[in-house]
């Protein structure tokens, strides 16, 4: 995403008239089948839209708004595999036409902040933000121990993030940076992730 080009240059996504409205779990899954070749990034989707789904759910917030979170995490690479040079314009403009609840459409703008420039705000943005790369890099972790995700530990998550070049392309500047906005140390971030992403569904 080394690409200033993908800047949004606004700051208001969907409209408040379709707060509420979803996609149903196999609509959203269609959509990525239809949009996204790459099994390694649906994959990576599927598992943020887990860790945000129990996060939320882990907050007690419901299942409509653990619904929306789910969304956020599930969609927001949706455009990356056919249409880098347009990610996040592309879903963006796609679940505005479909007319989805207006804080997934933000949350999914947000989800990189220095590429797309808008500032994550809600709970929600901050969260996606957070897991996106976060969530990425234990994945990584995983598949290079014999265990996966077993007895895995934070500071084994954290000696990796330490040596620059082990999965190089994950900025570490934007975990700390998202963990900051969040209001969770990262030490916190790695073992939500380690002890959830493991039972996300790939299916
Ligand atoms: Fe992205
Ligand atoms: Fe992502």
């Amino acid at each position: 995403m080394e690409n200033s080009s993908l800047l949004l240059h606004r700051s208001v996504f969907g409209s408040s008239a379709n707060s509420g409205n979803v996609m149903t779990e196999s609509e959203a899954k269609r959509l990525l089948d239809d949009w996204v070749k790459n099994e390694k990034l649906k994959v990576h989707m599927k598992q943020v839209g887990h860790l945000m789904r129990v996060f939320s759910q882990s907050k007690e917030y419901g299942n409509e708004v653990s619904h929306r979170w789910y969304l956020a995490g599930l969609l927001h690479d949706a455009d990356w595999d056919q249409w880098p040079d347009q990610h996040c314009k592309k879903i963006i403009g796609e679940l505005e036409d479909r007319a989805i609840d207006p804080e997934i459409i933000r949350a999914i703008a947000s989800h990189g902040p220095r590429f797309f420039g808008v500032e994550p705000v809600s709970e929600m943005d901050k969260m996606l933000y957070a897991f996106d790369e976060l969530s990425g890099f234990v994945h990584a972790y995983s598949l290079m121990r014999p265990e996966g995700y077993a007895g895995m530990e934070v500071k084994g998550v954290k000696k990796r993030l330490k040596d620059k070049t082990f999965a190089a392309q994950v900025s570490r500047e934007d975990i700390q940076d998202a963990s900051e906005r969040a209001g969770i140390a990262v030490d916190e971030l790695i073992q939500f992730v380690i002890d959830h992403q493991a039972s996300a569904d790939l299916g």
